[in-house]
């Protein structure tokens, strides 16, 4: 490893353990993710509510095993952080804010089986999402959810490739996640432009917020520069697993992540198998470089 890298990895790998009261908390990696036990999340307390703000913003992928909570629980829990995100394109039947994931048998895809965050070609991208998944493929096994730090991911870049980057914003266009599917008629489809390098707005710390899912060009290079540019930083996530920690479901489990911070891959290795969950989101406001 570079010098570069081991101190950004270093600085975060030795923050001390916080002491929680009211929450058990174990890092899942010490990079990314922990389990949160010791709560019902359909009736938290505000001591337990506040000690989960404080882990979230730790570890930006927060695990919770054997819940049981109904659509209003979940939609309660997921209001405590911020406005409830309408689904986008809104779904046909049911509640506007519940987005219903669903592998059917034998399916040729699942949604969000690339690397992304959820909604970043808005104008104002989600803070976060909280799936709540009460079906896993028959067998146990398959359909686990991937993560990564993008805070890390930005931090472990040379100080000259920083520099670069600082300067630059990059096109977000809705459309790319939409190939190969038909785009309901009356919906507008989001393209909007963020700095390449977005700071956090709770914590400040910087995130390199481009992924392949949705992020199409750098308007201030080239067609060519840019693509080997955003080809380079895509590839920084699945080049390198420590940046990353992997969610095994369980009936009942519920995973709260970042958009904000953390990417996500679903991961489709259980055909012809079926996986259903629901997942609620959470605005978020406009970001900042
Ligand atoms: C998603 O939000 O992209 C889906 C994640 C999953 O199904 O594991």
């Amino acid at each position: 490893m570079e010098p570069y890298e081991l101190t950004a990895l270093e600085a975060v790998t030795t923050r001390p353990p916080r002491p929680y009261e009211h929450i058990s908390v174990a890092s899942l990696t010490p990079v990314i993710g922990a389990e949160v036990s010791g709560v019902d999340l359909s009736r938290l307390t505000e001591d337990e509510l506040a000690e989960i703000r404080t882990a979230f913003l730790d570890h930006h992928v927060l695990v919770f095993r054997d819940q049981e909570i109904t659509v209003d629980e979940h939609k309660r829990f997921a209001g405590r952080f911020g406005d409830l995100r309408p689904v986008n394109p809104p779904p046909p039947e049911g509640d506007p804010h519940v987005l219903e994931i669903r592998t059917s048998p034998a399916a040729a895809n699942v949604a969000g089986n690339a690397w992304h965050a959820d909604g970043t070609a808005d104008l104002e991208p989600s803070l976060g999402s909280m799936l709540y998944i009460t079906e896993t493929p028959e067998g146990g096994s398959g359909g686990d959810t991937l993560f990564a730090n993008m805070h890390l991911a930005y931090e472990m870049l040379s100080p000259t490739m920083r520099g670069l980057l600082d300067g630059l914003t990059a096109v977000h266009d809705g459309a790319q996640s939409f190939r190969g599917y038909t785009v309901p008629p009356d919906y507008e489809i989001p393209v909007n432009e963020h700095p390449v390098v977005v700071r956090h707005p709770e914590t400040d710390r910087p995130i390199l917020y481009v992924n392949q899912a949705y992020t199409s060009r750098i308007p201030q290079l080239s067609a060519d520069e840019s693509q080997a540019l955003l080809g380079m930083l895509f590839a920084l996530v699945p080049q390198r697993p420590m940046l990353t920690c992997r969610v095994r479901w369980t009936p009942g489990t519920l995973v709260f992540w970042d958009n904000r911070c953390v990417q996500h891959h679903a991961t489709y290795d259980y055909y012809p198998r079926t996986r259903y969950g629901r997942r609620v989101a959470i605005n978020g406001g406009p970001l900042k470089g």
